[in-house]
């Protein structure tokens, strides 16, 4: 089924490591965090009565009655935040799985749910350290600190130590809760609605708010039960610490700003330009939905550029074009049709992509849907385009799956699922944008997903009820 083995392992270690493992392990002296948590303005009462009306206008009826173009738009961004974790958490229990059959060997079936993630991973990497490839150039040549277990995941260091069995990357974790990169989305939406209102903030000042929000959620022990950080994390924190971990606004932009303009122009980290950006851009979207796409597109881009210091064409293209889609659709724009356009972008391999996004849909549409051999060609097709997290592959597999289930938000969540891979960030990108298309024209999520999200659902559901996000 899964074609070229080798080069898929390869592309999973390349993913899920990063330079020099032994020394962002070390813990020489215990570090700690300045934190409090971040508390939320109370919204003004205009908007308590604003946003009271819109909310029972859309959630006691199935019937859209008075719906204006701004409750669309407002109803296609909270479905779309919601469908950003709800594809994430439906993941977790199988990320990073590259070998399909594991799911049913490991959970007896292909999952049609939430589950709690077992303690084992077939193929997780996380407690074979030392041995790690090297994800970034010049990390041995800097003096190291330590980092995960002292100024991240703070509990969570004998999991990437212990050498006693393959960890799961999200152990301990229980059904329908949400990993790393999309509770930073939420708490990113957070910070938005907390400091920004009424959508009038300079981008700048807004950046600088949710990044030091970030490193405050990062860097505090207890905000959050994952095991496993990314890359990006790891390699913005190493580098936080060489700059003298500054933690106000404005320190932190300069850091981030100044980060980016040197990594940038010097030779890429291959472990940056990958799916796992997209999840913290998200919101970036959504609040920016109302404005142009250009618009969108800078906001979204320049923040990413805080968190992913790349050249230009590594990682920016593909954003741009997974910006212009989401915010086309928010915006009432179909699915089918953006999706359709983004797969035949010389970005994703033009005229050659499409023709073989042709023949995969047309194999799948012999077998019924939810059918386990249509699910076959999806897990086929996606081996084909990208299972990994490398940008371009993922890319394409994600707007693969968001043609096929255009108008099927849980059909799209649940095969993006179950043909594993880079499955969370994958599927939270799709999520949001398949449940975007969802809210624009009207369709209710579903609501057992949305009832079984875990850790962030009280967050999510206070944020909805008193803000536009
Ligand atoms: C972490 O997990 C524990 C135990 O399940 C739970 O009580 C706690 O609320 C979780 N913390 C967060 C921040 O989700």
């Amino acid at each position: 089924m899964l074609s070229g083995v080798s080069a898929i392992v390869t592309a999973r270690l390349g993913c899920i490591t990063t330079a020099s493992l032994v020394s962002l392990l070390c813990v020489t002296k215990v570090q700690v965090a300045a934190s409090a948590t971040p508390t939320c303005q109370r919204p003004r009462l205009t908007e308590v009565i604003q946003r009271g009306l819109t909310t029972q206008a859309t959630d006691t009826s199935n019937t859209m009655i008075f719906t204006s173009p701004m409750d669309k738009l407002s109803e296609a961004k909270q479905a779309s935040l919601w469908g950003l974790l709800i594809g994430d958490a439906l993941s977790m229990p199988v990320h990073w799985y590259y070998d399909a059959d594991d799911i049913k060997r490991d959970y007896g079936k292909w999952l049609t749910g939430y589950v709690a993630p077992r303690k084992q991973h077939p193929s997780s990497i996380m407690s074979l350290s030392a041995t790690g490839g090297s994800g970034r150039s010049g990390f041995s040549t800097r003096r190291e600190e330590p980092l995960i277990g002292n100024v991240i995941l703070h509990d969570k260091l004998q999991y990437w130590t212990n050498r006693g069995g393959s960890v799961h990357y999200h152990q301990g974790m229980s059904a329908g809760d949400s990993t790393l990169n999309a509770l930073c989305a939420l708490k990113v939406c957070q910070t938005m609605t907390r400091v920004d209102p009424d959508n009038d903030l300079s981008p700048r000042d807004l950046r600088s708010a949710v990044l030091a929000d970030y490193v405050q959620f990062l860097t505090t022990p207890g905000t959050h039960n994952d095991t496993y950080a990314e890359s990006f994390h790891r390699a913005f924190f190493r580098d936080w610490i060489q700059a003298g971990k500054p933690v106000t606004k404005d320190g932190l932009i300069d850091f981030a700003e100044k980060r980016h303009e040197e990594q940038s122009a010097g030779s890429a980290d291959s472990q940056l330009a990958v799916i796992g950006a997209f999840v913290m851009a998200v919101p970036f979207v959504l609040h920016a939905a109302h404005l142009s796409e250009a618009e969108a597109v800078r906001n979204t881009v320049d923040f990413v550029r805080l968190t992913h210091p790349l050249p230009p064409h590594h990682l920016e293209p593909f954003l741009e074009l997974y910006v212009k889609v989401l915010h086309a659709v928010l915006n009432g724009a179909s699915l089918q049709e953006k999706a359709a356009e983004a797969l035949q972008s010389p970005v994703l391999g033009g005229s050659g992509t499409w023709k073989r996004v042709q023949t995969f849909s047309s194999e799948a549409a012999g077998y019924a849907k939810g059918s386990d051999s249509r699910l076959s060609v999806y897990q086929e097709a996606v081996g084909r385009f990208g299972l990994a997290c490398y940008i371009k592959g993922s890319l394409t597999s994600l707007f693969f799956l968001a043609h096929e289930f255009h108008d099927d938000m849980e059909g799209g969540v649940l095969t993006n699922t179950n043909v594993g891979g880079e499955n969370c960030h994958r599927g939270a990108a799709l999520g949001a944008l398949l449940a975007a298309a969802a809210g624009s024209t009207g369709k209710p999520l579903p609501q057992g997903l949305k009832d079984g999200l875990g850790s962030a659902r009280t967050d999510l559901m206070a944020l909805l009820a008193n803000s536009k996000l």
